[in-house]
């Protein structure tokens, strides 16, 4: 039998997280499949930015950095993003941006093995974990070793100093075996770090459990913190005494407020912290996180891999006779909270459902890309996305000169 839209309704009824939703504020009609990219609106993080403007910048004003907690900001809100992590909340930081927090890390971690000169990564690997191994690699005189997925074990000898990876892959949505290839990494004597810009919030990384060395991530994706949320670091607790990284800032010293001129790391991930928090954007995203208060992480991926397979499984009965073909793993278990499809027209294609109201991306070279946020996609979404894509498709409105345009984001 085929699958209908009341099966998909019957699911919505008993999935145990559709409360979720409301805590979210969609705009009406709007089926949105770009979580991945930038997660909804949490409808509680208006009202909490208003009073953080109005009565902590425009009352308490300077004084805030104590009273309201400005200061300490990164680490509390690192303390509530931990249990998402598996981590101990002493281990994450909240600050700056990704690709920085790359630098800094890895930056950091090759320091810790100065007699070793290669870095191991992976050629999927987002452009920006690529682009500062590169730099980092230059500043120290190292190898970036690049290698394909399947081929990162191997790869990984008694000359890599560290291994940097993303635990899913942006493109494919494919699961590199975070436990494994820690855990070989640490055989050969090297250091992990994983990016978890594409997991966070969908499963988990059990970074303690896993004893991972380094991870990073970002704030903007499914954890819903907001356009240019603050990201993350996490330093294994084994690790915090020696590590030093070569953006030590004043907010990061020891006694930040002696003003002296010698850097003296702070303790633990304080040192890890380079200048001023972002505060109107920490504030968004501390609040933002209340969404996840009281959740639990395998209900998420219970259902994130459903609405997966539901959005591959339609594709395979309503589209069959269009060139769609899968860009990941068959199996949900390896597969991330996202689904691709290459298709020659897939940049039309994702216009023009963006607008008839169905919102995913496109992603270089021909790759139409959904992603599903456990929190607020309903399984009726999914089957209104696909319904939309046969629309599209069987009335050629993809085809429409517009569609064929393109945007600096795409
Ligand atoms: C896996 C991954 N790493 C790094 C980045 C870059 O992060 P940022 O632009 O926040 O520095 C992204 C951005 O989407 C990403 O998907």
């Amino acid at each position: 039998m085929p699958i209908s839209e009341k099966d998909c309704e019957a699911l919505d009824a008993s999935d145990p997280l559709a409360a979720r939703r409301d805590l979210f504020a969609l705009p009406d009609g709007v089926v949105y499949l770009d979580g991945n990219s930038l997660g909804a609106l949490p409808r509680s993080v208006p009202e909490r930015v208003n009073a953080f403007i109005n009565d902590e910048w425009g009352r308490d004003l300077i004084t805030s950095w104590n009273a309201h907690g400005w200061f300490d900001s990164p680490h509390r809100v690192g303390a509530k993003l931990a249990p998402l992590l598996g981590a101990a909340p002493d281990q994450v930081l909240v600050c700056d941006n990704l690709s920085l927090n790359i630098f800094k890390i890895l930056s950091g971690a090759v320091a810790l093995r100065p007699d070793r000169s290669v870095i191991v990564t992976e050629l999927g690997n987002f452009p920006t974990d690529l682009y500062m191994a590169d730099s980092v690699a230059a500043v120290h005189g190292l190898e970036v070793r690049t290698v394909d997925a399947g081929s990162v074990l191997d790869a990984i000898d008694d000359d890599v100093a560290v291994v940097s990876l993303s635990h899913v892959d942006f493109r494919t949505g494919e699961v590199l075996d975070l436990p494994a290839i820690t855990r070989a990494a640490h055989e050969a004597g090297a250091l992990a770090m994983w990016d978890l810009a594409h997991s966070t919030g969908v499963m988990a990384a059990d970074l303690d459990l896993n004893d991972v060395d380094f991870a990073v991530g970002c704030g903007y994706k499914y954890l819903c913190g907001g356009p240019g949320a603050p990201a993350f670091q996490y330093v294994n607790r084994r690790l915090h005494a020696e590590f030093r990284h070569p953006l030590e800032g004043w907010h990061g010293h020891a006694d930040p407020f002696a003003l002296t001129r010698g850097f003296e790391p702070g303790p633990g991930m304080t040192r890890l912290r380079t200048g001023t928090p972002a505060m109107l954007s920490m504030v968004a995203f501390e609040e933002a996180l209340e969404v996840f208060a009281g959740v639990d992480l395998a209900q998420i991926r219970t259902k994130s891999m459903a609405l997966t397979q539901l959005f591959i499984d339609l594709v395979g009965e309503r589209l069959a006779d269009e060139p769609f073909e899968l860009v990941a793993p068959a199996d949900a278990s390896r597969r991330g909270s996202q689904v691709s499809f290459a298709h020659p027209d897939a940049y039309p294609i994702v216009q023009a459902l963006i607008a008839r109201g169905v919102i995913g991306d496109f992603r270089e070279p021909d790759r139409l890309r959904v992603g599903f946020a456990p929190l607020y996609v309903r399984y009726v979404d999914v089957w209104r996305a696909v319904a939309t894509l046969c629309s599209v498709i069987s009335t050629r409105q993809w085809d429409q000169p517009h569609f064929h345009e393109r945007s600096t984001v795409t």
